[in-house]
């Protein structure tokens, strides 16, 4: 385990060389994406990520997204195919993640798939990602940059706070444009929404031309965004909450008297850029009930109720 002080990178070309020379070595590097900040390492490199579960504490059966400058670096890891290629074409780069049929002839670490033989692949849009998975020319393992369990980090504090000292170098950039992880759709049969995010499922369906399956919960695939208990505060989370009760934090929605606002206009892609950060928040400011208003289940709300449900779900 690292223990020394995180390198905190700027964003300039330096910075991004200096970033991709920490990968080239086997080390870890947090980086923004417009979705969450990540925590990377060479997919192709077993002690590399390795050690991203190590730092993470994450339970090592789960596996991790893959992300690469072009899409031509995808087809290189994974089986292509014409609904991919569509997808493709219309989302990324984005915040749109596929898993498809792992190719038995790339170099992933078998510890990125956790042994299955489908691997999750996405080309983020972030100009600093971007910049990083360039310099670096490889495949980045990189699941979200916090302990295993909490909050998604949105912010470089948030990283930090959760794991200065377990990640050699940070490339520290503002906060992430969209907030909430990608949309993770499965292709290795039926297209199945494996977990809601920034891309909705209405829009994969009209790219593809035909519905896509839900997974169930009891589905096998072992997945921590998948698991009933995750993206926790610390504080207890009560949900669709339509008055308030004494001594809770208020994280309202809409045109309501709370402690903090996702949206005072109602705009579900305003509330799910502000989610994470204001459970960061109000999670530091010592709430120990955070009671939060109900989201209209549409569109992106769909996938702020998912992660609302999570952190509001009994823990283990
Ligand atoms: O927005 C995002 O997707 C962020 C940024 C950093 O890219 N990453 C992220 O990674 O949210 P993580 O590890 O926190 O969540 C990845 C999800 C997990 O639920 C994992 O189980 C699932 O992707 N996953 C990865 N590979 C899979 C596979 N082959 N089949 C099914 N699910 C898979
Ligand atoms: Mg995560």
């Amino acid at each position: 385990m690292q223990t020394a002080p995180t390198e905190r990178l700027d964003t300039t070309e330096a910075g991004l060389t200096a970033a991709a020379d920490h990968l080239a070595a086997g080390r870890l590097v947090a980086f923004p994406t417009e979705t969450v900040y990540g925590l990377g390492a060479d997919a192709r490199n077993d002690h590399a990520v390795a050690a991203i579960f190590e730092a993470k504490g994450r339970p090592s059966f789960n596996p991790l997204i893959v992300h690469v400058a072009a899409r031509d670096a995808a087809e290189g890891l994974v089986r292509w195919s014409d609904a991919a290629e569509a997808l493709a074409q219309a989302f990324w780069p984005g915040p749109l993640t596929l898993v498809l049929p792992l190719r038995e002839a790339s170099k992933v670490s078998r510890l990125v798939t956790a042994g299955m033989d489908s691997l999750a692949v996405r080309m983020p849009a972030d100009p600093v990602a971007r910049g990083l998975l360039s310099a670096f020319g490889g495949p980045v393992a990189a699941p979200s940059a916090n302990r295993s369990g909490q909050i998604s980090p949105t912010r470089p504090e948030h990283v930090l706070a959760g794991l200065e000292g377990r990640v050699a170098a940070i490339l520290a950039a503002g906060r992430c444009a969209m907030g909430l992880e990608s949309t993770i759709l499965g292709l290795t049969g039926t297209p199945t929404l494996l977990r809601p995010g920034g891309i909705t499922r209405e829009a994969l369906e009209e790219v593809l031309g035909r519905r896509i399956a839900l997974r169930r919960d009891t589905d096998a695939v072992s997945a921590p965004g998948q698991i009933a208990s995750h993206y926790a505060p610390a504080a207890r989370v009560r949900l669709n909450a339509t008055h308030w009760k004494t001594g809770e934090a208020r994280l309202g929605f809409g045109a309501v008297a709370c402690d903090l606002n996702l949206s005072q206009s109602g705009d579900p892609v305003e509330a799910a850029a502000n989610l994470f950060e204001y459970l960061h928040r109000l999670d530091a400011a010592g709430a120990e009930v955070i009671a939060v208003s109900p989201i209209p289940h549409r569109g992106l709300g769909v996938a702020i109720n998912d992660r609302l449900s999570r952190a509001a779900a009994p823990r283990p």
